[in-house]
């Protein structure tokens, strides 16, 4: 039996800590933006360039890191959109689970438990409306109906609630909670023990020490 294994490669980390940063620069200049009260700081338009240097960042990185890494690009994104009965089961048992820290009623859980594959779900899809309404607002202020940059704005407001918010739970969750003791390694140094992949992760590790486990 393995002493550890892998469970993020070095590309994967670094495009996480490269748009964990991008993301929050864009999150706070976006913040000033957002709080009327806030504005002031923007006047001389400083955010505005560092938010839009910021994007700059966040859109070329998984260009970059895509074709460069085809296979688990794939699985990643398959992986946030298949869902089966066990997520329901996880779904149920998760409230004792997180709170109580009962893990007798949790079941099996693959490379991304129910909750990350939640949030990389968001990820996927709140991450391209950034991209798409951000880029609107860059190139079209001056020539786009006011409608249909007043929906954009929107749009992005809300991509920046829903995010904003869940990125609070997601950090808590991968830095602060009692139960994830090796989540922060698993994206600082790429492995975890044994013991805790089969606690957390027990149908990846399965197929991981079958020699089946998905590259991510
Ligand atoms: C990734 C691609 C992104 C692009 C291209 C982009 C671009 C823009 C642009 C051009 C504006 C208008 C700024 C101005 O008034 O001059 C804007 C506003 C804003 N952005 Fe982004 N952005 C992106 C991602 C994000 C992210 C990730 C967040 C937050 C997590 C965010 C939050 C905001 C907020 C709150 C505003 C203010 C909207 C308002 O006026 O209510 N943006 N963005
Ligand atoms: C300072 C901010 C952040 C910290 C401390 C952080 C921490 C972590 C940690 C420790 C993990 C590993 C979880 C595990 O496998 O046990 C992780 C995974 C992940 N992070 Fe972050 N993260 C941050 C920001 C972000 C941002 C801004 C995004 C998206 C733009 C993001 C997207 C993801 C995704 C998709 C995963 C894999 C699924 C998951 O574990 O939830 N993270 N993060």
């Amino acid at each position: 039996m393995p002493q550890e294994v892998e469970r993020y490669r070095k590309p994967t980390r670094v495009l996480h800590w490269v748009h964990a940063g991008a993301f929050i620069v864009l999150f706070l200049t976006g913040l000033v933006l957002f709080v009327p009260g806030l504005g002031v700081i923007a006047q001389d338009s400083w955010s505005r360039v560092i938010h839009r240097i910021a994007a700059a960042i966040f859109i070329i990185a998984p260009l970059i890191y895509i074709p460069m890494n085809w296979k688990s690009t794939k699985e990643g994104v398959k992986s946030a959109f298949s869902w089966a009965s066990s997520d329901i089961g996880w779904l149920k048992a998760a409230p004792r689970f997180y709170f109580l820290g009962d893990k007798s009623t949790m079941p099996p859980q693959g490379h991304m438990n129910t909750g990350q594959k939640m949030w990389w779900f968001l990820v996927i899809i709140f991450g391209t409306a950034f991209v798409i309404t951000g880029l609107i607002m860059w190139f079209g202020k001056t020539t786009l109906a006011p409608s249909v940059l007043l929906w954009t704005v929107f749009l992005h407001d809300i991509a920046f609630i829903v995010t904003g918010v869940m990125l609070f739970v997601h950090i808590y969750l991968g830095v602060l909670h009692p139960l994830m003791t090796e989540s922060w390694r698993a994206m600082a140094k790429g492995k975890i023990s044994s013991e805790y992949a089969k606690t957390h992760h027990a149908k990846w590790y399965e197929e991981v020490t079958k020699g089946k486990g998905v590259e991510s």
